[in-house]
């Protein structure tokens, strides 16, 4: 790799350790890559955040970095194992709470500014058209690239400190305009509506692309798509098919900057629909859990449940996960109140996913197809997909 006399230099250890070692993994990175150089990155997003997944390993590798190492650049950080103010109330015990403040606590040695959001673009991290970047969190490199038009690989919990430690990222993948053309044309040929709905297309769409071995698809045939329906599209294409970018014409910001490829090579129906809709509902179902906000709800989805909740009393456990400002803002327009009086509780900073709850329910309704996945995958439970409206139905049933 062509390093800078700057590069060279943190490489060295003229910057301190933890600028040496990550210097180390970003060159390690770039040389299996067969990257040309370093280049200067604008922001970063941190995942690998939950205690239950970093251990005391990681737990160690974090604090060896914090030693001497400060972040360059604007670094925002994943969703963690848990609500920072509430725990207590979403049943997270303790010892685990302990161990997860110690994280935290070792991002914010560094200069993380510790949000806990997989949704940095609706709080503050919003890189523009262009810019790159260095994200983890496959949702938020998949709207960051696809929505934004900046540029990220999907970085891995290392890979991303480091690059928020030394400013730079190796120069390869979606960082170049020849790794961004669309590799797939599929037309869609039913109108779509609400997060639900996006996240079941983004998993049609997503099986294909693993079983056709390609990973940028060119989408025609959507005519609008709301904020909230692409980050769940973004966090289910990105879950089921790998996916960290796809043009989709007259939405996307770079559709038209690359040729489009030539046939259609597959067409989504109203059929396929309802075949991956049945997929994301299990039999034999139990819901005792109801959660909204996977990927992390917008103020606009928190306002949409206050409305759909107003008066009325859930008999589920509900949860809304969202990112800590953003429940700022709803405190503030009310609409926490209404929530929490309808019995239905914030987890802030965490989500259904990341969260300790393995086992802890039967069978959990939502309007993600990534919560689906990881529902079943991860916490063992039965899982059904439906709109937010739906979801709200169920819980005070
Ligand atoms: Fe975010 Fe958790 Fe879903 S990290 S994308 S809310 S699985």
């Amino acid at each position: 790799m062509n390093l800078s006399q700057e590069d060279r230099d943190m490489l060295e250890g003229k910057h301190g350790k933890a600028v040496q070692k990550s210097m180390e993994i970003l060159t390690t990175l770039g040389e299996i890559f067969n990257a040309e150089g370093m280049i200067t990155i604008h922001s970063v997003q941190v995942a690998g955040v939950s205690y239950a997944n970093l251990g005391e390993a990681g737990l160690e590798f974090l604090n060896e970095m914090a030693e001497d190492g400060k972040v360059r650049v604007l670094t925002t950080l994943n969703p963690a194992g848990m609500d920072r103010e509430n725990w207590k109330v979403l049943g997270i015990d303790e010892e685990f709470a302990k161990n997860q403040n110690r994280a935290i606590n070792a991002f914010a040695k560094m200069g993380i500014i510790t949000t806990c959001s997989c949704t940095p673009y609706l709080i503050g991290n919003s890189p523009h058209f262009g810019q790159h970047i260095a994200w983890a969190e496959s949702s938020a490199v998949c709207f960051a690239n696809s929505v934004i038009g900046a540029r990220t690989n999907r970085e891995g919990g290392p890979s991303a400190l480091a690059a928020a430690l030394t400013g730079k990222t190796p120069n390869y993948g979606y960082h170049l305009d020849q790794n961004r053309r669309g590799q797939v044309l599929v037309k869609v040929n039913v109108p779509l509506k609400g997060t639900d709905e996006f996240g079941v297309l983004g998993k049609i769409i997503g099986d294909k692309l693993v079983a056709l071995g390609k990973v940028i698809p060119f989408i025609v045939g959507i005519p609008s798509a709301t904020v909230e329906e692409l980050k769940s599209f973004c966090a289910s294409i990105a879950t089921y098919g790998g996916v960290a970018l796809f043009h989709m014409e007259g939405i996307t910001p770079e559709y038209n900057n690359y040729p489009k490829p030539k046939d259609i090579e597959f067409d989504v129906n109203q059929n396929d629909m309802e075949k991956a809709r049945t997929e994301l509902i299990d039999d034999n179902l139990e819901i005792d859990f109801v959660s909204i906000g996977c990927p992390h709800a917008s103020i606009h989805e928190i306002a949409i449940l206050a409305d759909l909740l107003k008066g009325k009393k859930v008999n589920k456990e509900f949860w809304i996960t969202t990112a800590r400002p953003t429940k700022k803002i709803a405190d503030q327009a009310g609409y926490t109140k209404t929530i929490e009086d309808a019995g239905a509780k914030f987890a802030a900073d965490t989500c259904c996913v990341v969260a300790p709850i393995k086992g802890r329910f039967k069978g959990i309704m939502v309007d993600s197809a990534k919560a689906c996945y990881y529902g079943r995958a991860k916490n063992k439970f039965k899982v059904k997909i439906g709109t937010i409206e739906d979801c709200v139905a169920e819980a005070i049933r």
